[in-house]
């Protein structure tokens, strides 16, 4: 897979009629609670267990049916997370990057992500039992940790030790770091960690 093309407009990738287009989107949103009442939680963000054993994010491929990548996007979060998915609805201005597969089949791909209120977000999560692709391409949603706990390796280095598709794992560390949902110091220690 080749190199992950940073944020730009998103349409400065054209690749062709023979690449299929996929979308896929990090949710998430502050939280004010607290572990064990001491360790911030500081956001919830969502990731999913996927059909293949692998986590990686909501989304999928666009149909050339849908009238936009962002169409195609928002039909693919109903499918796979049921009505909730209203609340959050993408758009061009949630763009993130893009990513490129050659193998085995030839796919663009684009990544956004979207804050959403933690009501919204809880309220989707309730939903998401009842989406069309529940228990199918979705085996459950999951919250990312974005602490490490006293042992150092427990809360986001062991979540980093995951198997993920594609570029999941990087799309998640870049996402932390630009939107600014992790201090950038902590996020390096925890991928350090993970690596140990
Ligand atoms: N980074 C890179 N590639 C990814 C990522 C990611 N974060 N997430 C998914 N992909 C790849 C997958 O490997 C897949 O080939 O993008 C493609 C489409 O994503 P999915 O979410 O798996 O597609 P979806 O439309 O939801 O359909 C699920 O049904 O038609 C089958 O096999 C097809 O994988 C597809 C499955
Ligand atoms: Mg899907
Ligand atoms: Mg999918």
């Amino acid at each position: 897979m080749a190199a992950v093309k940073k944020a730009g407009p998103r349409t400065g990738l054209k690749l062709g009629p023979e690449y299929k287009r996929a979308g896929h989107v990090l949710l998430h949103a502050p939280s004010p609670h607290k572990l064990f009442g001491r360790v911030p939680i500081r956001h919830v963000v969502l990731m999913q267990m996927r059909f293949d054993g692998r986590l990686g994010f909501p989304g999928g491929f666009i149909d050339p049916k849908d009238g936009s990548l962002e169409e195609g996007l928002n039909r693919e979060l109903t499918e796979e997370l049921g009505p909730g998915a209203t609340a959050a609805y993408v758009t061009e201005n949630d763009y993130i990057s893009s990513w490129v597969m050659e193998n085995p089949q030839k796919i663009e791909g684009h990544f956004y992500a979207k804050q959403m209120s933690l009501e919204d977000l809880e309220h989707l999560e309730e939903g998401a039992l009842h989406a069309k692709d529940h228990g199918l391409e979705v085996m459950g949603l999951v919250r990312v940790p974005l602490y490490t706990l006293r042992d150092g390796i427990g809360g986001l280095p062991a979540f980093l030790c995951n198997n993920f598709i594609g570029k999941a794992k990087e799309q998640l560390l870049e996402a932390l770091g630009c939107l600014g949902l992790m201090p950038q110091n902590k996020l390096e220690e925890a991928v350090w960690a993970s690596q140990k």
